[in-house]
């Protein structure tokens, strides 16, 4: 896996409307804070340019030492109303100062208000919200219940479906969900329980008929009766492929004939990313759980699953719980973002602006067809897959490269590492505006040319 030098080295000057680079990169007096970050974490902590964020501005991230990029990471798609906004600073700021800090489980004032308005967003058969931390929290009880209401049918309905190449969070039974194998080698013993079949993205993957679903499913000897839930990410955050309709279509109602639930992941695909308020409504279905977290707070960490009572209330009072579910303070953050993205029609922007950005990058790949082997996405995410010259093999030496140029030029993204994948991510927050993403694409162009 390619890793981000942190030796300085000198880089041309640049001085844009929203871009500005003034050290060598990364930049020398950030050094001690990298070196520290090095010497006392994990080394699975050095993933992202090095690049010592000390602000964040709408689409833009300023360091300590006068350097300023255009984000297209969105800090891993979290901040979707963009960074450091005045309202959600102002909701943190007045809870910080009301005295109180966290309640557990014991009321507070905001939580119903959040978990009302949350309900208020989703499709109508899903009338109540867990609120959680973080992604992997949220996905691990959509498996929970998926498995308790399964089980009560019949003892032996606990089987998990998900699909290749999909992320769920890294904690056990997410990671057993998710469809990467090098990330699940350290659970040696994987639960027999979760089957897995291919993503129908029709790139890595050719044939995107539903019968493949079925197929694959018989091939690994599952009866679908004993099928109690199907987990999907809304779009497969890896590449940001997302499924043909018919399949999804098709999909929905193999779990209604199988009684089993269908749950959207929308951890990185809800709150307007897509240019749908949620990604799935792209497909015209309805899942049974969506899964939230990242952008419904464009900040602190807050994450939910939103379902029906019948499945939502299978647990009595205490016994389904989180010590840190609800902090009323990322609560206050949440409130604000999601009136944020409803005032400033955050979900319509990010339709509009994404028509532009997959624009830019179709020119970028008709300059590049043999390095790039396609464009995935909708709205304000796109993956631009790098492929080995004249084929598809996944080319992540090219991705890496294009990402470490572009960081060192004033534009900050990701490929997604780990994944297996050859990807460079798209992601920037919804605010991003039409001279913001024109100057990106400008960059990006550049970069590729060179990076190839
Ligand atoms: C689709 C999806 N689901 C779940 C998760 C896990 O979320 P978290 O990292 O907050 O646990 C992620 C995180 O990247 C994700 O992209």
């Amino acid at each position: 896996m390619p890793q981000f030098d942190i030796t300085p080295v000198a880089v041309p000057k640049i001085s844009t409307r929203f871009r500005r680079i003034r050290t060598k990169m990364p930049a020398p007096q950030s050094l001690p804070v990298l070196e520290e970050m090095r010497r006392y974490e994990p080394q699975s902590m050095q993933g992202m340019p090095p690049v010592v964020w000390k602000r964040g501005d709408g689409a833009l991230v300023e360091d300590w030492w006068g350097n300023r990029w255009i984000d297209w990471s969105s800090g891993v798609l979290v901040t979707n109303a963009g960074h450091g906004r005045k309202p959600i600073v102002d909701a943190v700021v007045k809870q910080a100062k009301s005295g109180l800090l966290h309640s557990y489980l014991f009321p507070h004032k905001l939580r119903g208000k959040l978990a009302r308005m949350l309900v208020e967003r989703a499709p109508k058969t899903m009338d109540k919200c867990f609120l959680l931390s973080t992604g992997s929290e949220a996905v691990e009880c959509a498996i929970k219940l998926c498995r308790t209401r399964g089980r009560q049918a019949d003892p032996k309905k606990l089987i998990i479906v998900s699909f290749a190449r999909g992320f769920h969070g890294r904690t056990l039974g997410a990671q057993q969900a998710g469809g990467i194998p090098g990330l699940k080698t350290w659970i040696g013993n994987l639960d027999p329980a979760f089957a897995q079949v291919e993503f129908p993205d029709g790139f890595r993957f050719k044939d995107t008929s539903f019968e493949v679903f079925e197929k694959q499913l018989a091939g690994a000897g599952v009866d679908p009766r004993l099928v109690c839930g199907v987990i999907m990410e809304s779009y497969q955050g890896g590449g940001a492929s997302f499924a043909p309709v018919d399949y999804m279509r098709k999909l929905r109602a193999w779990c209604d004939r199988n009684s089993a639930l269908l749950v959207c992941d929308e951890v990185q695909a809800g709150f307007g990313r897509t240019g749908k308020y949620w990604a799935f409504e792209h497909y015209g279905v309805r899942p049974d759980f969506i899964c939230c977290g990242k952008g419904i707070s464009s900040s602190l960490p807050l994450s939910c699953l939103l379902g029906n009572h019948e499945v939502m209330d299978l647990y009595p009072p205490g016994s389904m719980t989180s010590t840190h579910s609800a902090n009323p303070i990322c609560c206050a953050a949440a409130i604000a973002n999601l009136q944020l993205i409803d005032r400033e029609r955050l979900v319509r922007n990010a339709a509009k602006m994404g028509e532009r950005l997959f624009a830019g990058l179709a020119k970028l790949q008709q300059a590049h067809p043999t390095r790039i082997g396609a464009v995935h996405g909708k709205g304000l995410v796109a993956g631009v897959q790098c492929v080995k010259a004249g084929g598809e093999e996944p080319d992540g030496d090219l991705a890496f490269r294009v990402v470490d140029l572009c960081y060192k030029r004033g534009l900050l993204m990701f490929a997604p590492v780990g994944f297996g994948g050859a990807t460079v991510k798209i992601a920037p927050p919804l605010v991003v505006n039409a001279a913001q993403l024109d100057e990106s694409l400008a960059v990006l162009a550049e970069v590729f040319a060179e990076a190839v």
